[in-house]
């Protein structure tokens, strides 16, 4: 019975030693949620094989530069809840959430309310259990309260946490990575999924059967495939993403239902780079560099706009007050500074140090910058100290500490402009994990986490709630193909 499910072809790479007779659960991607997921798996003893087509391990989960959400942490100096992270998500979903009907609002509600509900556990497992630090705290936009952790020194949050789970597989009998592994195939055999195809490090076509766990991520820079084929509008406009093809079709054509594909988010400030400005893959200014106390400036040294609404309304702004940039070819960039005084720089130390290292970045004086911006900055220091009500409705100032702006007061400042950065949509799945079908219906021995999905955060996702969605999301899925592979795949006698 058991040979049902034996790898066809084993012979590159054996499954690591303590249950070599029996298939793994497979993970397609080695990002956050697949490192979740693989985690979570080998915990109970369930032998993983973890696929990707990169060369190194990660994915854009290596990149995150903000952090990870959660609602009432140990961290938290700000009283927060899960029922105003709820609210908040809710409100940044926008019309895809209020407009929806009956069974996708439920399955929307079901879907937000599991991630702010677990957003603590994450936070505590990979900050507890795992040892991540996660100690400092910071306000996003669109977020009601400072929610986004991120370690106080070393490592920006992505390579940090994502650093810690490889560590921990590294060792582990029950897991294996294959690189330069690109899964081309899902197979279905009677209505469950059963392994899949891909493309070996030697180029030859492989097959290997288990439950498959997609962890593929999202679609952000397939700029001339998935995002010319949905969002057309959007040509032109720089990525935060690496240029590679989306993963989604191979669900699609398995009968797996896609939703929410044209949701695709702009991050209003990827940094303009004067050595390379023509460059289609941009560096990100991290959120956090606003939520610590940073503002954006037009041109003219004016400011704009509230910096910590939400990414959808600021890049509108910049959209609607910034001038564009003469760029070269088909790119569309627009003209904005991001100010930072030493407050605010001194509170993102390491992130600051590589960008000033980087040249994305420099300390200069507010001479420097401009007369007009002398004049906001003055005004905007009176705002923070609460004689001037801010036009823009700036709900909180971070760590910004210039009081009396002179000419000669040191700032940081960087040239920003709109970047394709996020993609909402995605696979439809269910609180399980699941990957669900045109019908709403569950596929057999498939789940799905992170980037990859749909319909959690609607048309806008606010920032660090994709770390934690893999967090979350990926360790449902490792629970649940725990169980479906200890029912299906494991001998009667073994189980
Ligand atoms: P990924 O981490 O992208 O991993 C997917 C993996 O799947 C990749 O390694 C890829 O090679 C592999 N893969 C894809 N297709 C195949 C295939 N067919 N076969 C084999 N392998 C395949 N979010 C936050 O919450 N907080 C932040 O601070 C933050 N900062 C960010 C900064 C940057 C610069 C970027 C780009 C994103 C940031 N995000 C942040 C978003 C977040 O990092 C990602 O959305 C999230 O990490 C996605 O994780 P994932 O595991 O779903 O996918
Ligand atoms: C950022 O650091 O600005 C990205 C955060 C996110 O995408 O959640």
């Amino acid at each position: 019975m058991l040979s049902r499910f034996l790898p066809r072809k084993m012979s590159t790479c054996p499954i690591p030693t303590p249950l070599t007779h029996q298939p793994p659960v497979i993970i397609v991607g080695t990002g956050l949620a697949g490192l979740s997921a693989a985690t979570q798996l080998t915990k109970q003893n369930v032998p993983v094989l973890l696929l990707d087509r990169a060369e190194k391990p990660g994915g854009n989960s290596m990149k995150a530069s903000s952090g990870i959400n959660g609602a009432g942490t140990r961290f938290q100096t700000i009283p927060d809840t899960v029922a105003e992270f709820y609210e908040d998500t809710v409100r940044s979903a926008g019309k895809p959430y209020s407009a929806a009907r009956t069974v996708d609002k439920e399955r929307r509600e079901k879907l937000i309310s599991t991630v702010a509900k677990k957003s603590k556990g994450a936070v505590d497992w990979l900050s507890g259990e795992m040892g991540v630090d996660l100690s400092k705290v910071a306000q996003l936009g669109g977020h009601t309260k400072p929610r986004t952790h991120r370690g106080a020194k070393g490592k920006p949050p992505g390579a940090a946490i994502v650093g810690t789970l490889l560590d921990g597989l590294k060792e582990n009998p029950f897991a294996e990575m294959r690189m330069k592994s690109r899964v081309t195939k899902i197979l279905k055999e009677s209505e469950e999924v059963v392994g899949v195809e891909y493309v070996d490090v030697e180029e030859n076509v492989q097959s290997i059967r288990g439950p498959v766990i997609f962890a593929s991520g999202g679609f952000a820079g397939d700029v001339h495939g998935m995002v010319q084929k949905y969002r057309p509008d959007l040509a032109g406009i720089p990525s935060t993403n690496e240029a590679r093809e989306g993963s989604q079709p191979l669900l699609s054509d398995i009968g797996a239902r896609l939703i929410d594909m044209e949701h695709i988010q702009i991050h209003p400030t990827g940094f303009l780079d004067f050595k390379d400005p023509s460059a289609t893959v941009k560096f990100l200014a991290a959120e956090a560099l606003r939520g610590e106390g940073g503002i954006l400036l037009l041109g003219d040294g004016t400011r704009f706009v509230n910096e910590l609404q939400t990414r959808e309304h600021v890049t509108d702004a910049v959209w609607k007050s910034a001038a564009k940039l003469d760029s070269e070819g088909q790119l569309r960039q627009w003209d904005i500074t991001l100010l930072l005084d030493e407050g605010a720089a001194a509170a993102l130390d390491t992130h600051m140090q590589f960008y000033l290292w980087k040249g994305l970045i420099q300390k200069t004086t507010l001479g420097e910058v401009g007369q007009t911006a002398l004049e906001t900055i003055q005004e905007y220091a009176d705002i923070v100290a609460g004689k001037k009500a801010d036009p823009y409705g700036r709900p909180a100032f971070g760590n910004w500490t210039l009081s009396e702006p002179q000419a000669d007061s040191v700032v940081y400042v960087g040239k920003v402009t709109p970047v394709l950065h996020f993609t909402m949509g995605g696979v439809l799945f269910n609180e399980e994990a699941q990957v669900l079908d045109e019908h709403g219906q569950p596929i057999q021995g498939l789940w799905a986490a992170g980037e990859v999905t749909g319909g959690l955060h609607g048309q806008n996702r606010l920032g660090g709630s994709s770390l934690l969605e893999c967090a979350v999301f990926g360790r449902i899925a490792g629970d649940q193909a725990a169980s479906f592979w200890k029912n299906h795949y494991l001998p009667a006698g073994e189980q």
